[in-house]
This record gives structure tokens, C-alpha cells and sequence, in this order.
């Protein structure tokens, strides 16, 4: 049994990928997010809601205690929310980091070039990498509401596959690497619908 943070919960793959927690897992969730009134329908004694900010580093740590996993499935100011998540993890001892990236932060897309718009996902990433942190890196294509787990993945370094990929998908991922121990340790995956 795991626990396992998830920050930004009420983000749009954050939800799928609680369902699938709470349905195919025996994880405990501990949901972090700026508002809690937006998370709707999430009944269980397996669910403690915290309301907070990821850039809030006294909360974040706090939220850390006796976790095993954290899930950080954000937007937004993603470089400084990287600085905030490898502090915090590294004073409360926890090591498992999935995060939650774009295609394209390596130049890594056949014949794309997405420019500075994926500089935060680039500095963010960085920071991770260079932690000591036991982190997977998830790089998805764009999202589709397709119901349907349907994915390939490629490493660090190879061309990435695909243009699109289901948010069920990436969710799908996202819990096994949660409650797989070792697998894809700090790795960086692309991860796609296969063509
Ligand atoms: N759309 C695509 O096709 C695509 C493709 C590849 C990658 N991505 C990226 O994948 C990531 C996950 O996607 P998603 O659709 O699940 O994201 P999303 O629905 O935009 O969710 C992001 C979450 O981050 C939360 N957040 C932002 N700042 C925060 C802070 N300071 N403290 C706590 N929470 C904060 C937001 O909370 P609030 O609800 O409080 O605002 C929101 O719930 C995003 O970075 C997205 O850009 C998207």
C-alpha cells in the first residue's frame, strides 16, 4: 500500500488518474490543491484533501510527511513549483517524483520546433534531472478525451512517436509507475497513441 501526493488534483488528467487509483490500487491519496471546493464526487476513506499551494513551501512540506509517491500535475509557474517540490521532498526523505512535462522539451519531435512556450516544461525538467530524486519524467503528446488506454513510450534520446494521446492514457501510466517499484527511475518518457 502506498501513500501518495498528488499535487494540482483538480488538473484534467490529476482526476482521471484518481479514479484509477481508487478503483485498481489499494494506494491512500493525499490531494493537494489551491481551491478543494472543485474537487466533486471524490468520496472515500482512502482521500485526504489538503489546501494548498505548491509555491507555499512550509505547506508543501508539511504535505510531504510520510509519503511515498508524489504526483505533481501542474501548470503554470512550473520552474519555481520544480525548486519548491525537490526542496521539500529532499527535508521529509521522500524520493519517488512522477511529473507531468510536454512533448517537444528536448527538440525531440520530428520536424517541430515548439520554441520558448515550453520553457518553463525545459527549466522544470532540468531541475529534476539534476536532483537526486527517484523521478520519472512523463513527456505526452496532446491530450484526447478518447476512453482509452492505448500508449507507447520512448526514452531520453530517441525521436519522439505520435502526435496525440488519451488523458486516460497518461493516467494509466501515471498509476503503475505510482505503485511499481523501480520502474522507469529516472527516466524521461515520451509518451503516445501508437500510429
Ligand atoms: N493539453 C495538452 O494537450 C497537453 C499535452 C502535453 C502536456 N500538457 C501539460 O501537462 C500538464 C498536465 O495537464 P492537465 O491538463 O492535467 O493540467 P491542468 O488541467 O491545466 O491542471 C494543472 C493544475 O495545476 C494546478 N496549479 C497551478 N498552479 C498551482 C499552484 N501554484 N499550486 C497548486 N496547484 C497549482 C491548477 O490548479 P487550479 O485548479 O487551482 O488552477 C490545475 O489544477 C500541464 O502542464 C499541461 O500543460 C498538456
Amino acid at each position: 500500500m502506498k501513500n501518495v501526493l498528488i499535487l494540482g488534483a483538480n488538473g484534467s488528467i490529476a482526476r482521471i488518474a484518481i479514479n484509477l487509483f481508487l478503483n485498481e490500487t489499494d494506494a491512500q491519496l493525499t490531494l493537494y490543491l489551491r481551491n478543494s471546493h472543485r474537487l466533486k464526487n471524490i468520496n472515500s476513506n482512502r482521500v485526504r484533501i489538503i489546501e494548498g499551494d505548491v509555491l507555499d513551501i512550509e505547506k508543501l512540506k508539511e504535505a510531504m510527511i510520510g509519503q511515498d509517491v508524489v504526483y505533481a500535475n501542474l501548470a503554470g509557474n512550473l520552474e519555481q513549483m520544480a525548486k519548491n517540490i525537490v526542496e521539500a521532498m529532499n527535508a521529509t526523505g521522500v524520493k519517488r517524483l512522477i511529473w507531468i512535462s510536454s512533448m517537444g522539451i528536448y527538440d525531440e519531435v520530428p520536424g517541430e520546433k515548439y520554441g520558448s512556450i515550453l520553457d518553463p516544461y525545459r527549466k522544470s525538467a532540468a531541475i529534476i534531472e539534476a536532483s537526486d530524486l527517484d523521478y520519472t519524467i512523463l513527456r505526452p503528446a496532446w491530450f484526447t478525451n478518447q476512453d482509452e488506454i492505448d500508449y507507447e513510450t520512448t526514452q531520453k534520446g530517441e525521436p519522439f512517436k505520435g502526435s496525440v494521446v488519451s488523458r486516460k492514457s497518461v493516467a494509466d501510466l501515471v498509476v503503475k509507475l505510482a505503485v511499481t517499484p523501480g520502474m522507469e527511475v529516472r527516466r524521461s518518457l515520451g509518451v503516445n497513441k501508437p500510429e
